[in-house]
């Protein structure tokens, strides 16, 4: 199993903090976002990352993360020229691919959850990690997963005005080698990006052939990709350190 995170993008949501670095680069608490993808991958046993950059800030990332020594991990990094979708990683990931197995991180994305059994116990199809939200205005901005009551999958939208369940895809996905495949012959959604959650997206393709399966976690988890959601994230970190620290 090999890891790719995805911390290219403008991050325009989050302007004038992204006007001149990356919103991935951005502090949780103590430490920059993009140390939280890594820890879901490391923490997985997943040993080779590649990372996926905009050309604007790939310096500064190769000066903070390096070799991946540190982590006692191999780093792999690759430019993503323009932000056409999330589906692209696995194109640009081909080589670095090699037919294995990949789970994605997104770079915006922070769990608190060791998902070692369920990315270790894959074997083939893919493999979304869901979690039910509280709130109807939240689960309108993600990837809305629909499931019956043992977890299978019935339809996944993106970012749907009217939603059919509660719970989302959080931004980790696991697929099997031919997700290089699915993405090269993916064609882009109405608004022109090569999807993951969409229609028609990559997992969509996985649930058509009746492949996809949905884990569904309850644990900790946040997009940090708008102002609220960066302060809560930093908010909840800092509230966690000080716990064990006083423990
Ligand atoms: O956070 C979970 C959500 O992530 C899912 O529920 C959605 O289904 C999925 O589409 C995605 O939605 P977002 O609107 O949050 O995606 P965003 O554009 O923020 O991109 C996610 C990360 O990927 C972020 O770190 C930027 C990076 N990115 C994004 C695009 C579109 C790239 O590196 N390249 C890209 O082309």
């Amino acid at each position: 199993m090999k890891g790719i995170i995805l911390a290219g993008g403008r991050a325009t949501r989050l302007r004038p903090l992204t006007w001149v670095i990356s919103k991935q680069l951005l502090p949780i608490y103590n430490k920059p976002m993009i140390y939280y993808p890594i820890e879901t991958l490391t923490r997985a046993g997943i040993k080779d990352i590649l990372i996926i950059l905009a050309p604007e800030n790939a310096g500064l990332f190769l000066n903070l993360l390096g070799t991946g020594d540190q982590f006692g991990v191999h780093f792999s990094y690759v430019i993503q020229k323009e932000p056409k979708g999330l589906g692209e990683a696995f194109i640009l990931g081909e080589d670095f691919l090699d037919n294995d197995n990949v789970t994605m991180a997104l770079g915006d994305n922070i769990f608190d959850e060791d998902f070692s059994k369920q990315i270790n116990s894959f074997k083939s199809g893919g493999q979304i990690y869901v979690k039910k939200l509280d709130r109807i205005e939240e689960v309108r901005r993600l990837g809305v997963v629909e499931i019956d009551k043992n977890n299978k999958v019935l339809s996944i939208e993106e970012k749907p005005e009217h939603p059919k369940s509660m719970y989302v895809s959080t931004g980790l996905y696991t697929y099997d080698s031919r997700v290089v495949e699915i993405a090269k012959n993916l064609k882009p959604s109405a608004r022109g990006e090569l999807e993951i959650s969409g229609n028609p997206s990559i997992s969509n393709t996985f649930l058509e052939s009746g492949e996809l399966k949905a884990c569904v976690f309850d644990s900790y988890w946040q997009d940090a990709g708008t102002f609220d959601s960066l302060l809560e994230a930093g908010n909840h970190m800092a509230e966690k350190e000080k716990l064990a620290k006083k423990i």
